[in-house]
């Protein structure tokens, strides 16, 4: 079986973006895949985070994880804080890794452009992210399309350690959804929806009640054309809107432009809600039935486990390799 690893940020309460772009592919591919889903709170903290909302943050993301579907039995699901072999493998990863390569990164020039003080985990945070998929020998990486240059740089990094080293390491395929591999923000669809947005109308948090999902939608940026109509360039909001839609009810954009021809955005804006909402129902259902469960907390510890005797293995070929420490008989 080939092994998919992948991670989110447990920066917020994950979107319909994550959602869509991440998470659906993750519970469609772990049948096929021996799957590690890590929440990645280690690069959470490349930017300012309150430390009491962040554990919150990490908890909530692995109840969602468990409530779209992500089965425990089959896939391990872990937090990247409680296998030191992350930080260890980033660091060392760091070592091969050349600064020009970092300045290049669009996630490092968005996130830095305009402040005074950047950190330097926010420059370095690509080598820890291609620690964390080189450990487990990873096949394939379920992402959405923000994070094709950070594979780029992983299959670069894997090649340059294997060559100069020793060759330890799987170089990884990138796998982005045909679909919804960037859903943009409600209120500038020019604009990925991002769990960091400053303007909470700018996206659907999976934990949206409906009311709230109802009002975003309505207020979604669109166009004064009143034509229901897939046009990425001179459309980009109602393009948007369409393509959740479609993904959500299965419906081609043909059939959903048909549906609509002759009615309003408001007809559209107003079903469209509904489809979200009752997507989103049984996932709420079951994140309150876990948020405060033991079960959890066993999941996790089993994740962690797991996921350390296997990054474990990796990390002494990797310092073996290097030449790190004292030779062990
Ligand atoms: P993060 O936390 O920003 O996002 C998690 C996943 O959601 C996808 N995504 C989107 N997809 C479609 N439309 C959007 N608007 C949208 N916003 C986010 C992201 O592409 C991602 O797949 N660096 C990563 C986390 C990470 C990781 C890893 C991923 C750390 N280590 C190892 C894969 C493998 C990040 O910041 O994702």
């Amino acid at each position: 079986m080939q092994t998919i690893f992948s991670g989110i940020q447990p920066s917020g309460t994950i979107t319909l973006g994550n959602y869509i772009g991440a998470l659906k592919q993750f519970v469609e591919l772990q049948d096929e895949y021996n799957c590690y889903f890590c929440i990645v709170d280690q690069h959470a903290i490349t930017v300012p985070q309150d430390p009491t909302q962040l554990r919150k943050n990490i908890r909530s993301l692995a109840a969602l994880y468990l409530a779209v579907g992500i089965n425990p039995e089959k896939a391990t699901l872990f937090i990247q804080s409680e296998v030191p072999a992350h930080a260890q493998a980033g660091w060392m990863l760091q070592c091969v890794t050349y600064i020009g390569e970092l300045e290049r990164m669009t996630q490092f020039k968005d996130k830095s452009a305009g402040k005074d003080a950047v950190v330097a985990g926010l420059l370095t945070y690509p080598p820890l992210m291609v620690g964390d998929i080189l450990l487990y020998s990873t096949n394939l990486v379920p992402v959405g399309e923000d994070q094709k240059q950070h594979l780029e740089l992983t299959r670069d990094l894997a090649e340059r350690f294997n060559k100069k080293y020793n060759d330890i390491f799987t170089i990884p395929e990138v796998r982005i959804p045909k679909e919804g591999a960037r859903v943009m923000s409600l209120q500038d669809p020019l604009k990925k929806m991002s769990k960091s947005d400053p303007n909470q109308k700018a996206f659907i948090s999976l934990l949206d009640g409906p009311k709230q999902i109802e009002k975003k939608i309505k207020s979604a940026v669109t166009d004064s054309e009143g034509i229901v109509k897939y046009d990425k360039e001179n459309k980009p909001g109602i393009s948007n809107l369409l393509s959740i839609y479609s993904i959500f009810t299965g419906k081609s954009i043909s059939d959903i432009e048909n549906e609509y021809e002759g009615k309003g955005y408001g007809d559209f804006k107003g079903d469209l809600a509904t489809v979200v909402v009752e997507a989103l129902e049984p996932i709420q259902k079951k994140y309150y039935e876990l948020i405060d469960s033991p079960e959890l907390d066993a999941i996790l510890d089993r994740g962690a486990e797991k996921a350390n005797a296997v990054a474990n293995k990796m990390l002494k070929k990797m310092e073996r390799a290097m030449g790190l420490g004292r030779k062990r008989k």
